[in-house]
């Protein structure tokens, strides 16, 4: 069988996560690296094999590459992704998809048109727990959700600024929400607070190191998520309440409570090397369903972190069709 060939843009810190299990596909070859920094691009074509490049579209017209792994700082997928879908490579995009939700809609609308399998970087979806939750809530009806994502300062130049990352919300947080709506439904409001509390003394700093956002669901349930990088260790998790249920994820551990009986699961899987083996699976059997996170809904979680951020900035509930409409119709040339 032929083998799905594979290159890298961005060959940073996630890049590497997803190398370790592609460099491990029986299905996969790992065939080029693309990185603004050559000594990076470099190394990684020696680590694993291929070219290496410095400038995508130098990549894309000399390597015949079927996928690529988008790994890049969110506020350098420039279009990236748009010329890539319409060479007809399939895409791994890791999550936020960018930083400007109407030039990421039109990639939506492209990528829908290219017909290509695409995936995006919420990985948290892919955990067993995840999925047993999941199954569990099919018939429920979560009246409240409450999440958190609250960790520690990453050094990454980039992430401490703004205009870069987004913020903590936009750019890891993220999964809290994307688990949130996931789980719970789509998001129709928020209202978010932030602020800088504990890294104010961090050069260059201009993201808030403390969120706390409310929200309310289209169905009505609400819900809530604290978010901070002011803590020494790593903590994630949510609960989604009905009546007379809990379903409590911490980590990767799953509790189902009722109220004569709790149930406990631990994850068994690596949600990486599950997301990135069912990339390949899905190009490889033509089948977008086995991906978890499409680029059209991964489009919709950004969208609710930006409403977050213009709550912040205003100092008001924003409404997340305030981000998303007008719906613009692309004309995809
Ligand atoms: N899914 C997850 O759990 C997860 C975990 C970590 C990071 N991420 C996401 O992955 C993205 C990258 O994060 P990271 O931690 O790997 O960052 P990083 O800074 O470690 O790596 C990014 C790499 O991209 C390169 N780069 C920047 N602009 C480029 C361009 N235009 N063309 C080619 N290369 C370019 C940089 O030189 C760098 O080597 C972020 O959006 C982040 O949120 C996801």
């Amino acid at each position: 069988m032929k083998k799905v060939r594979v290159g890298f843009v961005g060959a940073g810190g996630i890049a590497n996560v997803h190398l370790q299990h592609i460099s491990k596909n029986e299905m996969a070859q790992v065939t080029a690296f693309c990185d603004i920094h050559e000594k990076t691009a470099l190394l990684k074509a020696q680590e694993y094999g291929g070219a290496a490049y410095t400038k995508v579209d130098e990549m894309l017209e000399k390597e015949p590459v079927d996928a690529l792994f988008i790994s890049v700082p969110p506020f350098a997928h420039g279009d990236i992704e748009e010329k890539a879908a319409r060479k007809g490579i399939h895409l791994m995009v890791e999550k936020p998809l960018g930083l400007d939700y109407q030039k990421t809609a039109k990639k939506a609308e492209i990528i829908k048109q290219s017909g290509i399998i695409c995936g995006v970087g919420y990985c948290l979806r892919y955990l067993d727990t995840v999925a047993r939750a999941k199954e569990y809530l099919l018939d429920k009806k979560p009246a409240m959700v409450r999440g958190h994502y609250l960790s520690s300062f990453v050094t990454t130049p980039w992430y401490r600024e703004w205009e870069k990352s987004g913020g903590q919300l936009v750019e890891q947080s993220t999964h809290i929400v994307d688990l949130a709506r996931y789980l719970g439904g789509e998001i129709k409001q928020v209202y978010a607070n932030m602020s800088l509390q504990v890294h104010s003394d961090v050069p260059n700093i201009t993201i808030p190191d403390v969120t706390s956002m409310n929200f309310v669901y289209d169905s009505g349930a609400v819900g809530h998520i604290d978010s901070t990088f002011a803590q020494f260790d790593h903590r994630t998790g949510m609960e989604v309440m009905g009546e007379d249920f809990r379903v409590v994820i911490d980590g990767g551990n799953l509790t189902i409570i009722e109220k004569d009986s709790t149930i406990s699961f631990k994850s068994e899987v690596d949600f990486y090397e599950e997301q990135d083996r069912m990339f390949i699976e899905a190009i490889v059997k033509g089948d977008q369903n086995l991906l978890l996170s499409s680029f059209e809904d991964g489009l919709k979680t950004l969208a609710v972190t930006l409403a977050a951020n213009q709550s912040h900035e205003k100092g008001l509930p924003v409404k997340v069709s305030s981000i998303t409409s007008p719906k613009i119709t692309w004309e995809v040339k």
